[in-house]
């Protein structure tokens, strides 16, 4: 099948090579030129565990062009990937959306299925319609009708190309049976479950998912702090919890909190489609405060523990929001930091992937390491605030060896408290004594 996926983001651009791995004819376009120049030049602008390999192996099968026109006219199916990212107000800026339909209604000279996979809040899919229906019609001045269909997209950065080529679901929003039957033909390969609804119940579906995973991971830190009052320990609370079948295991890591482009960011627009419908959600309000307080606890911790921060010098073990992405957006670490920064401290910091997008953020405010040990040399204290799989292997005698005070804040509960302590060190996690 021939696809158009607009948007080379994360979601557009591991939909598109993975739509060349199922064996269709893709087309991937941006306005912005230089990325597409990387990408034709066989590199990859975001760092994805095995998206270069999956697009030089689909060489033939995806092409990356800025042509937009060209693109929609050669194509049966036209996805929708563009960014949506959050306004002043906190509602998702859909502007980039209704540019690409307004572009897919003015190119267009034939009846599209027009695909919306961004993320977007309830009801966005009507206003694609309304947009599309006054296209500039053929040739003739006859006016197309287009089919839209909500087909939201789950993968999560750091396994995204794993995650879309096994989805635990896919979801098809659209009451049209040829719309269905191509979206069927389309992920056949995958063999996965399908779900298909109307198109306000896909698009919900994704927002209701992502704050529900959210609403897991401030349940989780909310009884974390419990434990931490009461001398419970979240770890045993958390395994208890996730045997129960109705729970399950996943999305139950207390910690700094969730970060990334995602939670935060769908989160607050969930808030402000239920809020403009009439609803006051107030449990997601609840989850936004957990996941704030998390942070701001975390940093009161180190302050009780160290107690003047002017002067010290802190070692910081991960930028990144999660392990296995370069991405900095809303991870925790930029909040922790500057909250340290603010009380005077000197703070150095390690990342594997995302030292270079952390730099654009905290720019000069911080030193950056060039590995990590050179993270704990001569430090008053570490923090751990991403769980890399070679921080959770660090050799902890060499770690020990090399800082001037032996202070460990594990914000990811990456050690066990036991084995620190026995180690020497002062150690502190969440949830944990
Ligand atoms: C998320 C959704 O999982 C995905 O389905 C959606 O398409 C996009 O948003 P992503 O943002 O890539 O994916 O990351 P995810 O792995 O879900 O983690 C989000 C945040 O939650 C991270 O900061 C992570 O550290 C945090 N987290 C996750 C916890 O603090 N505890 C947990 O138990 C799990």
């Amino acid at each position: 099948m021939n696809i158009a996926v607009i948007g080379t983001g994360y979601v557009g651009l591991v939909a598109g090579t993975c739509f060349a791995e199922l064996g269709h004819d893709v087309i991937c376009v941006d306005i912005d030129k230089e990325k597409i120049k990387i990408l034709n030049e066989g590199k990859v602008p975001i760092y994805e565990p095995g998206l270069e390999e999956l697009i030089a192996k689909n060489k033939g099968k995806i092409v990356f062009t800025t042509d937009f026109d060209d693109a929609v006219r050669k194509s049966t199916v036209v996805f929708i990937a563009v960014g949506t990212p959050p306004k002043a107000s906190g509602g998702a800026d859909l502007s980039f959306v209704e540019n690409v339909a307004r572009g897919i209604a003015a190119a267009a000279k034939k009846p599209k299925i027009v695909v919306e996979k961004s993320t977007v809040p309830v009801q966005t899919c009507e206003r694609i319609i309304q947009v599309l229906d006054c296209n500039d019609g053929d040739n003739n001045g006859k006016c197309i009708k287009h089919i839209v269909v909500s087909n939201p997209e789950f993968l999560r950065e750091g396994s995204a190309v794993k995650d879309f080529l096994n989805p635990d679901r896919i979801v098809i929003g659209s009451n049209d049976e040829n719309a269905r039957k191509t979206m069927e033909e389309l992920y056949a390969p995958l063999k996965a479950e399908m779900v298909f609804t109307d198109i306000k119940s896909a698009e919900l579906i994704k927002h209701a998912s992502n704050s529900f995973l959210a609403t897991k991971i401030s349940f989780i830190n909310a009884v974390a702090n419990v434990c931490e009052k009461t001398g419970a320990d979240i770890a045993m609370v958390a395994k208890g919890m996730g045997l129960d079948k109705r729970i399950g295991p996943s999305f139950l890591n207390a910690g700094i909190g969730y970060g990334g482009f995602c939670f935060p960011k769908d989160v607050e627009a969930f808030i402000r489609i239920s809020e403009k419908n009439g609803y006051k959600f107030k449990i997601l309000e609840e989850v936004q405060a957990v996941n704030k307080f998390q942070k701001e606890n975390f940093v009161k911790t180190i302050e009780d523990a160290l107690w003047n921060l002017n002067g010290k010098t802190i070692g910081v073990f991960g930028l990144a929001f999660k392990p296995n992405t370069d991405d900095m957006r809303f991870a925790p670490s930029i909040d922790i930091i500057n909250a340290l920064l603010k009380e005077g401290a000197k703070v150095k910091a390690f990342d594997p992937e995302a030292m270079e997008r952390a730099k654009a953020i905290l720019g000069d405010k911080i030193e950056y390491c060039k590995d990590m040990y050179a993270v704990s040399e001569g430090v008053d204290a570490v923090l751990f605030l991403t769980e890399w799989k070679q921080f959770v292997e660090i050799d902890l005698d060499k770690l020990k060896k090399l800082m001037k005070d032996v202070f460990v804040f594990d914000g990811r509960n990456i050690f066990d408290p036991i084995a620190m302590r026995a180690k020497g060190f002062k150690y502190e996690s969440i949830g944990r004594l």
